[in-house]
Order: structure tokens, then sequence, then C-alpha cells
């Protein structure tokens, strides 16, 4: 899940990818690497670490050059070393990737016996000495690229040029997502679009197994087997969103504090108040429709994973529907049970999660129908759905997801609604009420976001622990989940996430004075029974950190520490403490030292299985 961005045009090609790759450091940023080609001059320069370093090395080693192809990596095979990062030597050949080869070592074994010499451990340099291969035997730059991806099995976007063929940019996609920007005699390409929107808005989306030949100001499509295809360029009319922390001092911070805008921005249009009902236009699907669905079935990884999790909560409950939640990485590879009859729900905030992406097409091969919840708009998820409810949380820059989050959950809600009120399950009155909820729930999460001292002195207390529990019940569990995902993924503290009763089947074994435990403990229906889940802890020496909600002075009476969250109710308080959450695995990390921004070993989008 690399980034990587290629230029050919009149202008230095240097600055250009540089800007790409500024954009696209959400998909890695262990290494990163630029190539251009001047005169038949290959140069390269490579960097270990983030694209900062990449800058002050090209400071020290300019280069130029009017054709140019970069890289910013997330390490998968081979460590984020100088020799381990794009672009990829190979002969007289030179690429960039994004995917896995998943038969580079067979290959890796073939080209070796022939006398190619490799320095890398990854699956990349693999494509690069093999075209350089297949260039000798056809004497064709094209021709060597399309022999070479025919036998190449995994995932690949790819920029390749040769210093045998130093008029020409090669791109080729199978699996990771590949877009090309056309400015007159100008071509950008990326692997999303926020790359080269400054550039152009003419944008040409390619597809699988399709490669692009740039050559004397002008670009043939074709098929990698060699049949020529006419593309034509669509127009972006969405606006890049700046990325700027606004004063903040990371844009995880700021991120978080957006989230009461970005909740009014999620239902802006949608509610009809009177009706008890939403107004979701782009799901496509009339009530008649919405109500010959047998069953739901949510898609998601990671974070969003967990907000497909609250949906079955909600959607169980409200609309009486069956509901799965699947893992996508692992839906894809059991022959899944979907059919017509099957809504299928990818949630995705970047819309590129290649594991996402990959199960929307599996349901999409069954005859599901797909209807996706998506941040980025015109994301290949979004795109290759028959309906996309937008969450509309504006840019998210920070690894760790809270603003995606949350409006995730709101949009949730919304479908329920939408559903309920489809299939009658929510009446009138009850939607209205549902509607009604949501408009307090902004300023509750700004309230909710003055908690920050307390928290901070929360984390100032744990700062020291190598493990922590979140234990939830019900419609707070998935929140107990994200709760602590975001504390490992950001602070480096092991945490977990269980439902509160599973405690007593072996988690409890874990607890000592050393463990924190962060229980939420909302005013609704299990509030007596996580009650009973919190004196079981304490009774065992563990420390207890009660999140109740707003005027219990009953629940926290024993705990460690307590915090009081606004209550909006039992459909929407999980919002308000996700929030907490976010705040608490932040204040943990910034007391660390850590980049919150961007933690080790992470990437914003993750475009690899
Ligand atoms: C959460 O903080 C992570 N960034 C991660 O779990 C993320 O939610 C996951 O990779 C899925 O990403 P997506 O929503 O863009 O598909």
């Amino acid at each position: 899940m690399c980034g990587i961005v290629g230029y050919m045009g009149s202008q230095d090609a240097v600055p250009v990818i540089m800007n790409g790759l500024k954009m696209l450091e959400y998909r890695g940023y262990d290494s990163a690497g630029i190539c251009t080609m001047d005169s038949g001059d290959v140069e390269i320069r490579r960097s270990p670490g983030k694209l900062v370093n990449l800058e002050r090395l090209l400071k020290e080693q300019p280069m130029r050059g009017t054709i140019g192809i970069g890289h910013t990596r997330w390490a998968t095979h081979g460590k984020p070393t100088v020799a381990n990062a794009h672009p990829h030597k190979g002969g007289s050949v030179v690429v960039v990737h994004n995917g896995i080869i998943e038969n580079y070592l067979a290959l890796k074994d073939e080209l070796s016996e022939q006398g190619h010499i490799f320095i890398s451990e990854t699956d990349s340099e693999v494509i690069s000495h093999l075209i350089d291969e297949k260039m000798d035997s056809t004497g064709s730059f094209e021709e060597a690229v399309q022999q070479a991806l025919k036998m190449i099995q995994g995932a690949y976007a790819l920029c390749i040029l040769s210093k045998k063929d130093d008029k020409t940019l090669i791109v080729a996609k199978s699996g990771s997502p590949m877009v090309i920007g056309i400015k007159g005699n100008e071509y950008f390409i990326a692997s999303d679009m926020p790359a080269i929107i400054s550039n152009t808005r003419e944008m040409i989306i390619m597809e699988d197994g399709e490669m692009a030949v740039f050559r004397n100001g002008g670009v043939k499509f074709s098929t990698i087997y060699g049949v020529e295809i006419a593309k034509e360029p669509r127009y972006i009319d969405w606006s890049p969103l700046k990325a700027e922390k606004n004063g903040y001092p990371n844009f995880m911070l700021k991120e978080i504090h957006e989230q009461p805008q970005a909740i009014k921005n999620v239902v802006a249009g949608r509610l009809l108040e009177d009706e008890g009902n939403v107004f979701l236009e782009e799901l496509h699907l009339n009530d008649e429709e919405l109500r010959s669905f047998e069953r739901l079935c949510f898609v998601a990884c990671g974070t969003s994973w967990h907000a497909a999790l609250m949906g079955k909560y909600l959607i169980e409950e409200y609309c009486r529907i069956p509901v799965d939640v699947e893992i996508a990485s692992e839906f894809r590879y059991r022959d899944p049970l979907v059919s017509g009859k099957t809504l299928v729900i990818p949630i995705s905030q970047s819309g590129e999660t290649a594991d996402t992406l990959a199960a929307l097409r599996e349901a999409k091969n069954k005859n599901a129908h797909i209807v996706s919840i998506c941040n980025v708009i015109d994301s290949s998820i979004a795109r290759e759905s028959d309906g996309v409810i937008y969450t509309r949380a504006g840019l998210e820059i920070g690894v760790a997801s809270t603003k995606a989050f949350t409006t995730q959950l709101v949009a949730l809600y919304l479908l329920t609604i939408r559903l309920g009120r489809a299939n009658g399950s929510i009446d009138l009155k009850k939607g209205q009420e549902m509607i009604a909820a949501l408009s307090e729930l902004p300023a509750m999460v700004e309230k909710t976001l003055e908690l920050d001292l307390q928290i901070e002195e929360i984390a100032c207390e744990y700062l020291t622990s190598w493990d922590a529990i979140y234990l939830g019940r019900g419609i707070s569990f998935p929140i107990a989940l994200e709760g602590a995902l975001k504390l490992k993924e950001i602070s480096y503290i092991h945490a977990d996430g269980y439902p509160a009763g599973e405690m007593k089947h072996g988690p409890i074994a874990l607890i000592d004075r050393d463990m924190p435990v962060f229980i939420l403990a909302p005013n609704d229906r299990h509030l007596v029974k996580v009650r009973s889940n919190m004196e079981e802890v304490i009774t065992r020496g563990g420390k207890v950190v009660a999140l109740c909600s707003e005027g219990d002075f009953e629940t926290g009476k024993r705990a460690d520490f307590t915090l009081h969250i606004p209550w909006a109710g039992e459909a929407l308080s999980p919002v308000l403490f996700a929030v907490a959450l976010q705040l608490l695995a932040y204040n943990f990390a910034i007391l660390k030292g850590k980049d919150v921004d961007q933690p080790r070993n992470l990437a914003k989008s993750v475009t690899v299985e």
C-alpha cells in the first residue's frame, strides 16, 4: 500500500512528483524514492524514513528531467532500508510498485540463474529484472512489459522507465489503484487523485489488466495482452481539501476537535423531521427494494469494522433485520453466503482498503446489491458500489481514525432510520424521536471534548502500564474494541477490548494492580450488569476507570477514576464514549512522546492484502 506518482511533460518532474508524494504519504512512510530520466541518464535518489528525508537528500543531490517516477513505501517484503526503497532498478529498467508480487521468489530464482543480481529483499525488484530480461529477447519496452506482466501473480500498480527507451513511460495496473491526469501533453500519474488534482481535473481511471504507454506527448491504452482500448477522461468536480493543522499541534487533535462539525455535515440535508425519516437518495433504493433484502452484511477492516459492529446492534435492534459483520480479509476467501437478497455494505474511510474492495467484488460476483459507507469521494469502493453514503468527515490525515469513525457511526444511525421506516419497524413517532436526538449530538461532543484535562490526568496515572483492558456491553462493546485499538496504534501500549461479561471466561486472569481497566458504563439497560463486572475487577485488585453517564454518581464510587460522559440516549451515546477514548489514547501517546499522526508501522490507506 505504497503511494506512487509519475510525470511526463515539459516541467521539471521532481517538484511535481514530490508534491504528489506529499499527498500520498498516508499510504506509507517507511521510505521514499524518486527517479528521473534526462536525455538517457537515469538518476535515482532513495531515503529511508519519511518523505522529509528524501527532500533533504534532493537538496544535497538535486536531479532533473521531465520524465520521472516516485514512491512512498509501506514495507511488506524487506525492512525499510535504502536498498529496499523504491525505485528498483534491474538492468536498464526502473520501477515503482504498489502491491505484492506473490510468485516473486520463483521468478527471482529463475532470473538469478540467468545472471541477474538482486540487491534488495523486496518482491518489487523482480519486476524490473523481469522486464529487463524480456527487453533483451523482444527488443521492445512495451512488449517486454506485456510479457513480464503475464508472468506476474499478485497485485500491482506500476510506473516503469527504461534507459533503452528513454522517451517512454509505461503504467500498468492490476488490483492496486491507479489514475492518470491529463493536461494537454502533460501526464500526471498517481495511486490516488488527491496527489495530482492540483495539476488537472481531467482524470482517467485505470482498470485491472490495463496499461498505458506515454510517448512523444501522447498516450496509448491497451490491455496487458496488447489489445488497444479507448479511454476517455472524466472531469473531477470536487475540490481537493487542504491539509492544514489550523493551530493544532498535530492533525489527530485537530480531527478529534472537528467532530462536532463533521457530525453536522453528515446529517446536513438528510433529515426529514416531520416524516421521522431520512433522505438517503444516494442509496438508489426505494422502500420496496429496501424491504426486499433478507439480510444485511457489513464488510470492513479495523476501525471501520468496529463501526460495522455498532451498525449490527443498531439495525438488528431497531429494524429487526439480521445483520452479519465480516472482517473483509476473511470474507473473500470463504465462499461467503450472499445472494441477490443480501444488501452488502462495505464501510471504509479511504475507500481504497484492498481487502474491503476485494470483499465488495466478491459480493458483487454473487449478485449482492452493494451500498458502501465511505469518506473519500470517488474512491475505488465508492465507484464500484451501487450506492454510496458519504460520511462527509473531510480530509482525515491522522493515521488513527477519529472523525471518520464517529461520522460512520452517525451514517449508520441514519441508515437504521431509513431501513426501519421502510419496513415499518420504526414508526413515525420513533423516527421523529431518533432524528430529534441527533440535533443535540454535536453540542454533546463539544462537552465531551471538555473532559480533556481529566483524561490527561488518567493517562498520567497509568503512563507506565504495559497493558490495558477495555470493557463494554451491548452497543458499548464495539466502542471498547475501538478504544483499545486507538491506544495500541498510537501509544504502543498493548490493549484489548472485551464484552464485559466475557471477562470471567479468561481475561480476568490478567487482572492485577498494574492493569488499568477502562469500563464503559453508560446509563443503558446493561448498567447493572456492568457494575457487577466492575466489582469483579476491583475485587481482584485491578485499577478501574469508570466511564459513566452524566448524573450517574453511583457507578464510579469504587473506581479509581470516573469520567462523566454526556447522555445522548442508548443509540448515540457510543459516539460520545468513542470521543472520550480517542482523547485518552491521544493523551497517552503525547505523554509518551509518540508521533500520533504517523505511528510506526502503519499507513492510513491499506492497499495491500
Ligand atoms: C484505525 O485507526 C486505522 N487507521 C485502521 O484500522 C483503519 O480503520 C482500517 O485500515 C480500515 O481503513 P478504511 O476505513 O480506510 O477502509
